[in-house]
């Protein structure tokens, strides 16, 4: 097979790579991407010299001249610069040997078939020449274009051997298998689920970097199936491999929770890109081993799962290295309350039921909606009619509140200063009680949501406790 990237980079570096009389090709994910016929997501272009990686990198920048800055790892011997939307490295082609204990191997400079060699995946082995002998021939030494026409995730070499070199790469098998919609070739995979325990070496936040892109594909229940089956899943996320089973008793069976989440995860992954959704998903019913009761009569409950599960999710969020800012809380809000909507389609749905949840959900209020109507997994498609009738019942009934009561975004009408300077008493508790039963009132309904009803349902509250205004 022959193929010349059409980009200008490429021809540059054909060009360089003539004079100086180097080797050089185009290797990895965009070649893999390439041949797929598909955008490079990471826009990486990863380029191989039979020589010095750092040295190929400043002369192909000098010669498309501008400012391009060249940056060198000289611990890794690599070097690279960002062109148009790209970011290009230079590599020179290695062998390389890695210990037991870590991930940092010792380089020694080879061919490119060594280079080859040592790369995770067959697809990601392919290489296109860019020298003038044989420009845009593509060197496939393991069958790499095969596995991509079938395919197949397959490492070059033992994969006990890759993956004991590398278990990221583990993660990568999954994520590749994930996002491409690929299978893993049964040796390959048989290899992880011996090599699993070595994912113990690889940092947290390199796993959740693939566990990310595993979240972001079209169908993430392909990979978290893959990890499970795998045993990789209780190293990394055991509270969601614990989801797992099915208990019996006197004849009463629970749901499969985690079967039920990936399920979920699946569903508002079809309804949304949106990854802290998508996370909020997954986490929805993680605290439901936890509170697992057999109650005779009535079988099993999980009791507060929903409250004990947002608990559990700045732990979970810390532990992955995942961010603890504004989307940990947004995660934990959408747990908590997961079960609110359907509480209200339950009872009757009544006006300050719905301000309460419109006041607690805020702005998040449609994606707690979009998680919940997710959560419908039941086969049972007259439970499954009811329940969409029953959520656009809620729906419309949220949005006649919002529109008259704008509880949503909820700013008490009576400043603690007004109520101070009303009834002459000094900053205290005092101020506290009365703030909140005016916000009691107004999602309970008893006043509208405006300034003048809780400014006077303010001196009516303060009398009820002794207080006279000026
Ligand atoms: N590679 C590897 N082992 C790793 C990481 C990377 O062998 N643990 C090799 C593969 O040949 C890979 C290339 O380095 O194709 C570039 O790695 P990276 O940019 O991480 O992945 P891509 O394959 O480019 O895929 P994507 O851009 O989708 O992440």
């Amino acid at each position: 097979m022959k193929i010349f990237p059409d980009d200008r980079i490429f021809e540059v570096v054909a060009k360089v790579a003539d004079r100086e009389q180097v080797e050089a090709y185009v290797i990895g994910g965009y070649v893999r991407d390439h041949i797929m016929g598909r955008e490079n997501p990471d826009r990486d272009i990863d380029i191989v010299v039979i020589g010095d990686g750092p040295a190929m990198a400043r002369a192909v920048a000098r010669e498309i001249g501008r400012d391009i800055r060249v940056t060198v790892f000289r611990t890794f011997g690599t070097a690279m610069f960002r062109y148009r939307d790209y970011d290009v490295e230079f590599v020179g082609a290695r062998k390389e040997s890695y210990s037991e204990d870590s991930r940092k191997p010792s380089v020694i400079p080879g061919t490119l078939e060594d280079d080859q060699n040592r790369r995770d995946f067959t697809i990601n082995a392919l290489a296109i020449s860019l020298n003038k002998e044989n420009p845009g021939e593509v060197l496939d030494p393991f069958g790499g274009i095969e596995d991509i026409r079938n395919g197949i995730i397959r490492t070059p070499l033992d994969p006990d051997a890759t993956f004991s070199d590398d278990p990221l790469r583990m993660m990568r098998a999954v994520r590749f298998a994930t996002g491409l919609g690929f299978r893993i070739e049964e040796g390959t995979l048989a290899s992880i689920a011996r090599n699993a325990k070595r994912i113990s070496i690889v940092s947290s936040e390199r796993i959740t970097v693939e566990l990310n892109k595993i979240m972001a594909a079209a169908t993430p229940s392909t990979g978290f199936l893959l990890l499970e089956q795998t045993g990789l899943l209780p190293l990394i996320l055991p509270e969601i491999s614990k989801l797992s089973g099915v208990e019996d008793k006197d004849g009463k069976g629970h749901k499969d929770n985690f079967h039920h989440t990936l399920k979920v995860l699946d569903n508002a992954a079809e309804k949304s890109d949106d990854l802290w959704l998508r996370w909020a998903a997954l986490l929805h019913d993680v605290a439901k081993p936890l509170t697992k009761k057999f109650v005779p009569g009535t079988g099993w409950t999980f009791h507060g799962h929903e409250f004990l599960g947002a608990k559990m999710v700045p732990e979970i969020f810390k532990r992955l290295k995942l961010p603890l800012n504004d989307r940990m809380k947004y995660v934990r809000k959408l747990v908590g309350l997961h079960l609110r909507p359907i509480a209200l389609v339950q009872d009757e749905v009544t006006d300050s039921a719905i301000r309460r949840l419109l006041f607690e959900a805020g702005d998040d209020i449609d994606d707690l909606m979009l998680l919940c109507e997710a959560d419908i997994t039941s086969g049972n498609m007259m439970k499954v009619r009811k329940h969409r009738e029953n959520f656009a019942l809620v729906r419309r009934k949220l949005r006649e509140i919002e529109e008259k009561d704008a509880v949503r975004t909820f700013q008490p009408p009576v400043h603690g200063d007004e109520i101070i300077e009303a009834f002459g008493i000094p900053p205290g508790p005092m101020v506290g009680v009365i703030k909140s039963a005016i916000k009691e009132a107004i999602l309970d309904g008893v006043i509208p949501n405006d300034h003048q009803a809780a400014r006077d349902f303010m001196i009516k509250k303060g009398r009820e406790l002794g207080l006279e205004p000026r």
